[in-house]
């Protein structure tokens, strides 16, 4: 951060010559000249100094093999049909209500609508409650889809392992979840962060990387793109399909807390589609309602000792608009006596030092920012550039048109922000960095990965970043988070 209070100085002193100069007509010449230059010979020196210290953080130097990413051919493994007539796939849950009590459980079923009732119970061979659900279908130009449930099971008790079944007659399909515990401040838990994801090999080794870490997170926490299916001719929809046959293998056991990126956005008005998020819409349901918001594309959840708001960076989040209002509304909420980690999920990163949608976050920043800081968010988790980034806690809310202050500043009160959208997607590792890297970036790597956040108490959590190079084992980038509600002092440098 030291260039940033040089150039503090720099700009100080450059007023001091300009006063200086004024009075300059006053000297003899002789003193004049001696004046001019020794103030010319302190500038050199703190040029200098900026120069010598001008770079941010880390930009790591890990060589990677440089492969195309290339999505897994439709006869993979991982997107198997399941066995028998209509048998339920793509299933996922997420979180249905704002404290953990309820869980949305989705799935398709291709051959007939079926039943979208959910048998569920604690014990795995009684599964003595049901659920009655609802089914929906959509068309996106000449494709349509499965009939796909989504089923609401309510009154669970925290902290309990559940056993649910979908399907009817002779396919079903058997699954189980843990609910979380009671929320609380001091409660433990552990969230994985993906972002980006898609179904390429790349994917299928981030995802896991992710099941096979020693640390187990228990939610993911899903910073937006999830398919890619619109990098297809005509936005083929199977790919929707058969992405969700791929993470089936988390999505049924795990939440996966979903934030809408642009792939989700499927605008295609040349093919006559023009309802956006359809696909996305149709196929991931949130509890939206549960957080008084209007639409799914921003909400909040309450998980253990966590707040976490999703927010919507293809939604209008102007001054007056919904998701603005909503905001100004949700921020005063969060009790961090209650949950202490408040955590902001969005999917165009603010802070992002890559040439890849550089500063494509910026007029969402200026519009949020300063109650990021005012309320403290601990983290911010993006995606959107395919690569790693962690920034320093830093803000730039001072700007007001005129006076010039337009430099992000070391500051307590703001959050971390982390662009996490390394997942593996088939466009491709974004490489290309904007040098030099800017002070508050401390530490940026074009590698795929995947993260997770993992809460110890009020005070402390421990986040680790791991690249899918490495062994499952391998953190390549940490950092020790201290609450900025209970515990707001300076972290210790992070260790990478
Ligand atoms: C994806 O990863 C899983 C788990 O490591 C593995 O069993 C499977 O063969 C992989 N599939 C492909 C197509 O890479
Ligand atoms: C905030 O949470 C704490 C701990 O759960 C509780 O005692 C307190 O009443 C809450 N405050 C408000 C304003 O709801
Ligand atoms: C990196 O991005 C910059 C800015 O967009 C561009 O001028 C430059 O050509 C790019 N470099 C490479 C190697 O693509
Ligand atoms: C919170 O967790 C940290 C890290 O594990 C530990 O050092 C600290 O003692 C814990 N605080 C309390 C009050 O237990
Ligand atoms: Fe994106």
């Amino acid at each position: 951060m030291t260039c940033i209070w040089n150039l503090r100085v720099f700009l100080f002193l450059v007023s001091v010559a300009l006063a200086y100069k004024e009075r300059e007509c006053a000297l003899p010449q002789r003193e004049r000249e001696m004046g001019s230059i020794s103030m010319l010979f302190f500038f050199f020196l703190i040029l200098v100094g900026c120069a010598v210290q001008s770079h941010g953080g880390k930009t790591s130097s890990f060589v990677r093999k440089d492969e195309k990413a290339i999505d897994m051919a439709l006869d993979s493994d991982v997107f198997t049909v399941p066995a028998g007539y209509n048998a339920p796939q793509q299933v996922h849950i997420i979180q249905g209500d704002m404290n953990g009590e309820a869980v949305i459980v989705s799935w398709v079923t291709q051959d007939e609508p079926g039943s979208s009732k959910v048998l569920y119970g604690t014990s795995e061979e009684k599964l003595e409650f049901s659920a009655e659900g609802k089914v929906t279908q959509y068309k996106f130009y000449t494709y349509t889809s499965g009939f796909i449930h989504r089923c609401t099971l309510r009154k669970l008790k925290h902290d309990t392992k559940y056993y649910y079944e979908v399907g009817f007659g002779h396919t079903t399909r058997k699954f189980w979840f843990t609910t979380p515990p009671k929320v609380g401040p001091d409660v433990p838990y552990t969230f994985g962060l993906i972002g980006d994801l898609g179904q390429s090999y790349d994917s299928n080794r981030t995802l896991t990387h992710y099941e096979m870490n020693p640390v187990k997170g228990k939610t993911v926490l899903f910073v937006g793109d999830l398919s890619y299916a619109d990098n297809y001719p005509n936005h083929d929809n199977v790919r929707w399909d058969t992405w969700g046959r791929f993470v089936e293998r988390s999505t049924a056991y795990q939440p996966w807390i979903w934030t809408a990126g642009n792939h989700e956005i499927d605008f295609a008005p040349e093919i006559g589609e023009t309802i956006p998020f359809k696909p996305f819409t149709h196929r991931y349901p949130v509890p939206y309602r549960a957080s008084g918001s209007t639409t799914p594309f921003w909400y909040s959840i309450k998980r253990a000792s966590a707040y976490i708001i999703v927010l919507a960076s293809y939604s209008a989040y102007g001054k007056y608009t919904p998701q603005f209002k909503w905001l100004e509304a949700e921020f005063p909420k969060v009790n961090r006596s209650e949950t202490p980690w408040l955590i902001v999920l969005m999917h165009s990163p603010w802070y992002n030092s890559y040439n890849y949608h550089y500063m494509e976050g910026e007029s969402m920043r200026v519009m949020y920012e300063p109650w990021f800081v005012k309320y403290k968010v601990d983290v911010v988790f993006a995606g959107h550039v395919h690569a790693y980034e962690r920034s320093e806690r830093v803000s730039n809310v001072a700007f007001n048109i005129v006076n010039g202050l337009c430099m992000p500043l070391p500051d307590p009160s703001a959050p971390v922000y982390i662009t996490i959208g390394d997942g593996g997607n088939l466009e491709g590792l974004a490489t290309n960095m904007t040098e030099p890297q800017p002070e508050y970036s401390a530490y940026r790597e074009s590698s795929f990965g995947h993260a997770t956040f993992d809460i110890k108490n009020r005070t402390h959590a421990y986040y680790a970043w791991h690249r899918n190079q490495d062994g499952y084992a391998v953190e390549a980038d940490t950092m020790w988070f201290y609450n900025r509600f209970c515990n707001a002092m300076d972290e210790p440098s992070a260790s990478s």
